[in-house]
């Protein structure tokens, strides 16, 4: 009796070493640590994954094997490899992979983000491309960035000059994430859910109360995820995700109703990502699961990425005072003490350029991208990578890689005047946006957000780190998860250095 309840729990470990001895003789598989029956690697994987898989590629090379259970994973470290898997062989390497969250929450890649390389995926990327991220819409959302970049400078004066609060440390985080929301929901549904008083609408409750749900049941998944025998162990919480999707379309659906009838009122066209989604939705044959997946794609792939990327950015202003100095000094120049910056007066300020790209460079907020899969088999570097493996760049590791660039670890935004680098997916070695098919499409968004935020910051504020801490113990950590929040959110001291009139919101209305 014991026996045959033991049975099984020999037998498929049993299978497990023969299906890696047949991988092992059949391809000639990438170095990597040794696997465990069963789980592969995933016991020895560290929870900061990246630092880990940098880690293993100093003893096993620039390229190493994986395995999430009985799933290969193949992850690149250095610029050639990087370029190997986002140019030579981007075509074979251009699926997603979908764990069975994601895959219910994209309707099985019905959004763009989760979607295999195929006609769907050209077709939805083609709409983003022309119609979503093109020059011109990006500059008629321009005011929606520059009120919200006005709104958080206000909100950090209001309260480094409350009586109560002269000197004390402020939690960063909160101002910047206030950005991206709404930013990002205004620039997606063409609405703000917070007053100028900062209450946040009913509506706007529901949308925060979706998202955290969504990381709530997204990240409830066993270790079975990776193990597809063992999931009827672990059967996915069909309720829950059912529910949730409701929960996202009827919240969807509800604001698409009042914006069109807004629209009908007013009669024009507007700028925001649902006007183009809802205008151009037959020209371009999407479904309303499309939509629906396109719009919280944005949410999800656009919101914590920005404010992720500014808090580090400041992090190394505050470790940097130089390089704070200097930006300074290059924003009261050329802008002065008058008036203040608008994304116009970017390319006068070279410097800030390269503050913004030289902290995604060290701090990229997607450390290992996100993972592509093999659609087919394909070799990288001489090694069999084969079909249905996922392929991940280190994009991390490739920027900090001492053989291209020289004192990787100092934060000196100088470099990119010594040499032009494009972080937009054409040098391989700095990608914080990815390269290639699938390369970020809200890349220039982002780089524009990002460098307004960091600009007003600079121009509007002294920034030191809390009264009794040094510089050099603030907690340059990472917290683990697919994105890269610091581990410690920055606690800092802002002191206005511009005349009080120029701290007020400039709210537009669109
Ligand atoms: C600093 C800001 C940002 C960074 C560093 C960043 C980085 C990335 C990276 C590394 C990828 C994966 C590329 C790949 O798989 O090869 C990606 C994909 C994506 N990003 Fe961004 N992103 C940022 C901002 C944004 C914004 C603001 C939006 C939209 C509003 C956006 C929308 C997307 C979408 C939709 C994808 C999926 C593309 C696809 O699968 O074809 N991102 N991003």
């Amino acid at each position: 009796m014991a026996f045959s309840f033991l049975l099984p729990l020999l037998f498929f470990p049993f299978i497990f070493l023969l299906y890696q001895l047949y991988y092992r003789l059949r391809f000639r598989l990438p170095p990597g640590p040794r696997p465990w029956p069963v789980v592969g690697n995933l016991y020895d994987i560290k929870p900061v994954r990246f630092r880990c898989f940098a880690e293993w590629a100093q003893s096993y090379g620039p390229i190493i094997s994986v395995w999430f259970g009985s799933t290969l994973n193949v992850i690149v470290s250095n610029s050639e490899l990087a370029k190997e898997v986002l140019k030579d062989k981007d075509q074979q390497l251009a699926d997603r992979h979908r764990s069975r969250s994601a895959a219910k929450f994209s309707r099985d890649g019905k959004d763009l983000i989760w979607a295999d390389y195929g006609p769907h995926y050209v077709k939805v990327r083609k709409f983003c491309t022309v119609e979503l991220f093109s020059p011109k819409r990006l500059e008629g959302l321009r005011p929606i960035r520059e009120d919200e970049v006005s709104a958080m400078v206000e909100s950090i004066y209001g309260d480094c000059t409350a009586p109560d609060n002269m000197g004390k440390s402020l939690l960063v985080r909160k101002y910047l994430g206030a950005v991206a929301f709404n930013n990002i929901t205004r620039l997606a549904f063409g609405k703000r859910f917070v007053n100028s008083e900062g209450i946040m609408d009913k509506q706007g409750q529901e949308f925060k109360a979706i998202v955290s749900n969504g990381v709530k049941i997204g990240a409830s998944l066993s270790m079975a995820e990776h193990i597809p025998w063992l999931r009827w162990m672990f059967p996915l919480d069909e309720e829950a995700f059912a529910k949730h999707s409701a929960r996202r379309d009827r919240l969807t659906r509800e604001i698409m109703e009042e914006h069109t009838v807004a629209r009908e009122k007013s009669g024009g066209a507007k700028q925001h990502f649902f006007d183009a989604l809802l205008t151009l939705k037959d020209k371009y044959d999407l479904s309303e699961d499309t939509i629906i997946g396109l719009l919280w794609d944005m949410i999800t792939a656009g919101m914590d990425t920005t404010a992720i990327s500014v808090e580090w950015a400041m992090a190394e202003l505050i470790k940097n005072p130089r390089v704070q100095q200097k930006a300074q000094e290059e924003l009261d120049r050329v802008i002065g003490h008058e008036r203040v910056m608008t994304e116009a007066d970017f390319s006068n300020l070279p410097y800030l350029q390269s503050v913004a790209k030289e902290a995604l460079r060290l701090h990229p907020p997607t450390p290992l991208m996100l993972p592509h899969r093999a659609n087919a088999k394909v070799k990288i570097s001489g090694y069999d990578i084969p079909k249905g493996s996922n392929v991940h760049v280190n994009v991390w590791a490739v920027a900090r890689d001492p053989d291209v660039w020289k004192n990787p670890l100092e934060f000196r935004p100088e470099r990119f005047f010594e040499e032009d680098v494009d972080m937009k997916g054409h040098d391989f070695r700095l990608l914080p946006f990815g390269a290639g098919r699938r390369v970020c499409p809200g890349a220039q968004l982002g780089i524009n957000l990002v460098t307004s935020m960091i600009g007003h910051l600079l121009h509007h504020f002294n920034w030191a780190p809390p009264n009794g801490v040094s510089a050099e113990e603030i907690d340059m950590g990472e917290n683990p998860g697919m994105v890269t929040y610091m581990k410690t959110p920055l606690e800092a001291v802002p002191t206005p250095r511009l005349p009080a009139n120029l701290y007020n919101r400039v709210a537009v209305n669109m």
